[in-house]
Formats: structure tokens, C-alpha cells, sequence
């Protein structure tokens, strides 16, 4: 009995602490304590619930969403039942009493509870539907008219469509750096150790995805000329020395030059 009593105690505070590590809610509510944990689920993706626990052998299962079933088991009371339309995409784990929904819909939100044993279990499940990130674009973004390499400091923005997404977290790495989680705007200060780090990058984070902007470069340094640049610049010194080659040479009008240049070109 001891045992028992031991064991319970010490599996219920083990799953509490993990519970509330992962954001759990815990509501007392008299002598029943109830947690309450947010689920998120995509659109279109599957939905994983799990019993708290329990030390002794499951013998009935009832699952429901908002106080109607979704799904019931009774030991040698016939077959495991689905209901409405969460037959055909749901799946009872009779062992651990996990139920797995797939397809899941903006109309399967709300909260889940689970009675086992003909015992009502302290968890309140509150499923949300949301976006992943996978087709989201994410950038790092700055203002270039406050922030360039003679700017003190400058602020970067992690920027990506966040509509529906729920609770978003922000990590920032500079150059090849490790991760750090902030938050949406990150403010460098122009300094001799910000300016050896050659670029940015943010990664936007839901609980169901993730999504990484490319990196930018860092806005303090300057930038260097451009390939293009340097060759439009050799072509138009390459014109001048020709077009001053040809005046000197032949006396000719400007105009005149021109053809010669083009024919220059040509060759
Ligand atoms: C940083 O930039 C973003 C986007 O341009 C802006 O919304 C935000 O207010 C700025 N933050 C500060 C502290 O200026
Ligand atoms: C942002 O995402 C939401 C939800 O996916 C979508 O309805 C909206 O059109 C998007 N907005 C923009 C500006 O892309
Ligand atoms: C960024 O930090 C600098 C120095 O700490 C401060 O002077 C400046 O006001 C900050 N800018 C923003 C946009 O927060």
C-alpha cells in the first residue's frame, strides 16, 4: 500500500513538473487540482492527446471535445466506438489511452478531457489550430534611411507573416553564431566588435514549425563595389582613353570619334 501510495505521489509530481515546464496552467479547483495545457495543431495535420499517466491496468476510455465523445472504450462491453465525424481518422491506443486525431479541422478546436477508468483525469486540453511556418518568407529587415555603416545604432527587424501562427518566439545568430532567443527587433550598437560580424539571421518559431530568414549583411560595413559597378567603370575609362587616342591621332570632331568607337567595339 505504501508502495502504491509512494509510487503514485512520485509519478504525479514528476508529470507536474514537466507539465508546467511545457507552459502547463495549473488550476486548483478545491481539493482537484486541474491542469489545463494549450495544444496546437495544424490544419490538415494530426492531433496527439495522452492520458496523464496512470499506474493501474486500463479497463474504459471515453475521450471527448467539449464535453461530447469523440471515442469510447469499455472493457467487454463490445467494440471501441468513434463518433460523428472522428470515425475514420481517429485512432484509441487501448494500452495507453492515447488518442491520435488525423485531419484535423478549425472545427475540432476546443477543449479535450478524458475520463479513464470511470475517473475524470485533471487535464483540460485546449486544442488550437494554427499556421505552420513551411511557406512563410522571413527576412531580416532594416531601415535604410536610419541605418547604414555611419549610424550609431541601428535596429533589426525579424519580419514574416505571423497572422494565425500563435505564440511566435524570435532567435537571432550572428554570422555563424549560435542561437539566441530575443525578440522581434534586435538593436546593434555601432562598435568595434559589431563590425566584425559579418551578418544576421533570424529564425521565427510556433509550436509547430519553424522558419529561418537568409542573412543580411551587416549594415555597418560598408559594402564593396559591385562586380557590375567596376565594369561599367573600366568601360567607361576604356571609351575615354580610346575617344582621346583617336581625337589626338586624327584631329577629328567628337562626333566622328563616336563612329570610330563603335567600330572599336566591334572588332
Ligand atoms: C524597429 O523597426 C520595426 C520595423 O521597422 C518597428 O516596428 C519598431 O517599432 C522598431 N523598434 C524600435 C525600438 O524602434
Ligand atoms: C498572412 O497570413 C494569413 C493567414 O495565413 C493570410 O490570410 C493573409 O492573407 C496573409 N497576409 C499577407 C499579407 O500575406
Ligand atoms: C539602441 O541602443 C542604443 C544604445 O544602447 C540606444 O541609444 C538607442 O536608442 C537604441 N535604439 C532603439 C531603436 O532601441
Amino acid at each position: 500500500m505504501f508502495f502504491w501510495k509512494h509510487f503514485f505521489s512520485a509519478q504525479l509530481s514528476r508529470s507536474s513538473l514537466v507539465l508546467t515546464k511545457t507552459g502547463f496552467l495549473l488550476l486548483a479547483a478545491g481539493l482537484n487540482a486541474v491542469l489545463a495545457e494549450d495544444k496546437y495543431f495544424e490544419i490538415g495535420g494530426e492531433l496527439s492527446l495522452k492520458p496523464v499517466p496512470l499506474s493501474e491496468r486500463i479497463t474504459t476510455i471515453t475521450w471527448k471535445l467539449n464535453g461530447y465523445i469523440v471515442a469510447e472504450w469499455i472493457e467487454g462491453a463490445g467494440e471501441l466506438e468513434y463518433f460523428r465525424d472522428f470515425r475514420g481518422r481517429s485512432d484509441l491506443d487501448l494500452i495507453t489511452g492515447v488518442l491520435v486525431i488525423s485531419s484535423m479541422r478549425k472545427t475540432d478546436e476546443g477543449d479535450y478531457t478524458v475520463e479513464i477508468n470511470n475517473k475524470d483525469q485533471s487535464v483540460v486540453y485546449s486544442a488550437k489550430g494554427i499556421k505552420s511556418f513551411r511557406d512563410t518568407q522571413v527576412e531580416v529587415v532594416v531601415n535604410p534611411l536610419t541605418c547604414n555603416h555611419l549610424s550609431q545604432a541601428c535596429n533589426l527587424s525579424c519580419i514574416g507573416n505571423i497572422t494565425d501562427a500563435g505564440p511566435v518566439q524570435y532567435f537571432w545568430k550572428q554570422g555563424e553564431g549560435e542561437w539566441k532567443e530575443s525578440q522581434e527587433d534586435l538593436n546593434i550598437t555601432n562598435n568595434e566588435e559589431t563590425q566584425q560580424i559579418k551578418t544576421f539571421s533570424c529564425n521565427m518559431k510556433n509550436p509547430i514549425s519553424e522558419k529561418e530568414s537568409g542573412p543580411l549583411d551587416n549594415p555597418f560595413i560598408m559594402m564593396p563595389k559591385s562586380v557590375l559597378g567596376i565594369v561599367l567603370r573600366s568601360l567607361a575609362l576604356l571609351t575615354f582613353c580610346c575617344c582621346s587616342w583617336f581625337l589626338w591621332q586624327k584631329r577629328k570632331t567628337l562626333c566622328q570619334c563616336k563612329t570610330t568607337e563603335n567600330e572599336v567595339n566591334d572588332i
